[in-house]
């Protein structure tokens, strides 16, 4: 190594990335504070202008679209899940008039002037159409070389496993995932937008994300998910704590057992939350749950009861309880919510209301830390060997 890069570097080993900051950055006067605190306040203030006039706007149509499917016939099985269509092939208007008139104006402005955006609303391959899904199924490689993305949400990898979005689950773009989910679940379009703008930080600037993005523990995957373990619990799978991307077969035979024969009601979600909540947290000495997180969490309790029903036969190969171990539909599954107009987020806020109410306050000891032996039979201590118990 060359004496003069080791001092325009600054570092004794020349390595570029490991260039110290406090040393080498460009020292800032503090007579610019003022102008860049100044231009950073207008800016935040600009982007939280956008954001409460995004939420006023959405929650508008929302009102409408709940207060419409009131009274608006339900979606017939056929028109569920939409057969394919293309601005060729446009669906039927009375049933997709939105994507009707997309597919008008893409046909009239041609492909190369029609926004990306609208050909992923405007081409649908027809998939689960009928309740025809199996034949489309298809598991993620596994072991070396193995690079499709997978996430904790068991809507998003049923869709990549059955090819509704990329199968590899990369550079998936908001819009995208918002017409899939809503053709796929049949949910509001207000309500496929905002499942969506919660995790905005994740494209904002590329555009686009793998799904394994969403998995980042702590932002809006959480402690205390009833299908995915808590990372520094001894059954987290190493290879998988990353991104929570396949379902904990400890949790499903858990909570959603073969043996039980019943239909599962908004009780038995809450009651669900209730155990794996206080059980997450009696155990895990780092269990964090912020009032966020708690909302995301029995909004998934909601969705599920309300898109995908109490059935046994059909919840658990949903979550991946079926010899594969990854999500799936099954021939003749279909969204239990029919709505005319899909299921608006007024509906889908009533159903995480009524069941977070049903789990109940947290309640339960902590996981102690009287001593060491405390910590060392803790989760916390066994995270260098987590996985020793696999999935
Ligand atoms: C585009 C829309 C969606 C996005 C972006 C999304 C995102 C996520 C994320 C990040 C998680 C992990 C965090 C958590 O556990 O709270 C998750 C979990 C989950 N999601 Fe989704 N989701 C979407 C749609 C759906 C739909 C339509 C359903 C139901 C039909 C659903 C059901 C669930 C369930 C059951 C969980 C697991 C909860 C747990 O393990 O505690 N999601 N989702």
């Amino acid at each position: 190594m060359s004496e003069t890069t080791e001092k325009t570097s600054g570092t004794p080993t020349g390595d570029p990335d490991m260039v110290n900051p406090a040393i080498n950055q460009r020292i800032v006067s503090p007579w610019m504070f003022p102008l860049s605190g100044g231009w950073r306040m207008l800016s935040a203030l600009g982007k939280l202008t956008f954001t409460i006039l995004f939420i006023l706007v959405l929650h508008t149509l929302d009102t409408a679209i709940f207060l419409v499917n009131l009274v608006w016939p339900s979606r017939s099985a056929e028109a569920l899940v939409p057969g394919r269509y293309s601005p060729e092939n446009p669906p039927p208007f009375s049933q997709r008039p939105l994507t009707w008139v997309l597919c008008c104006l893409e046909s009239f402005l041609g492909d190369r002037l029609t926004p990306t955006w609208i050909t992923y609303i405007t081409h649908w391959e027809g998939i689960g159409h009928d309740g025809r899904w199996e034949h489309s199924f298809e598991t993620p490689p596994q072991g070396e070389g193995a690079t499709w993305s997978r996430c904790p949400c068991p809507a998003i990898n049923a869709m990549a496993n059955h090819g509704i979005i990329p199968r590899d689950g990369r550079h998936i773009t908001p819009i995208q995932l918002a017409a899939a989910v809503h053709n796929t679940y049949n949910l509001s379009l207000t309500l496929s937008i905002q499942l969506l703008a919660a995790f905005y930080p994740f494209y904002l600037e590329r555009g686009w994300f793998d799904i394994e993005d969403l998995g980042g523990q702590g932002v809006i995957q959480h402690d205390g998910s009833f299908l995915r373990e808590d990372v520094n619990s001894p059954w987290a799978f190493p290879t998988v704590i990353g991104t929570q991307a396949r379902p904990s077969q400890r949790l499903i035979e858990r909570y959603f057992p073969a043996s039980n024969t019943k239909d599962y009601t908004w009780q038995n979600h809450s009651a669900i939350l209730a155990h794996r909540r206080a059980d997450s947290r009696n155990h895990n000495g780092t269990f964090v749950l912020n009032p966020l997180q708690y909302v995301f969490s029995s909004g998934n309790s909601a969705l599920i009861h309300e898109v995908v029903g109490g059935k046994m036969h059909e919840l658990r190969p949903w979550i991946g309880a079926n010899e594969y171990g990854w999500e799936m539909h099954i021939d003749g599954f279909q969204p239990k919510c029919k709505q005319g107009w899909g299921m608006s987020i007024l509906q889908l806020q009533i159903w995480t209301a009524i069941i977070e109410l049903g789990a109940g306050s947290l309640s339960g000891p902590r996981f102690p830390y009287k001593n060491d032996i405390d910590a060392y039979q803790g989760w916390n201590a066994d995270q260098a060997k987590a996985g020793a118990e696999v999935n």
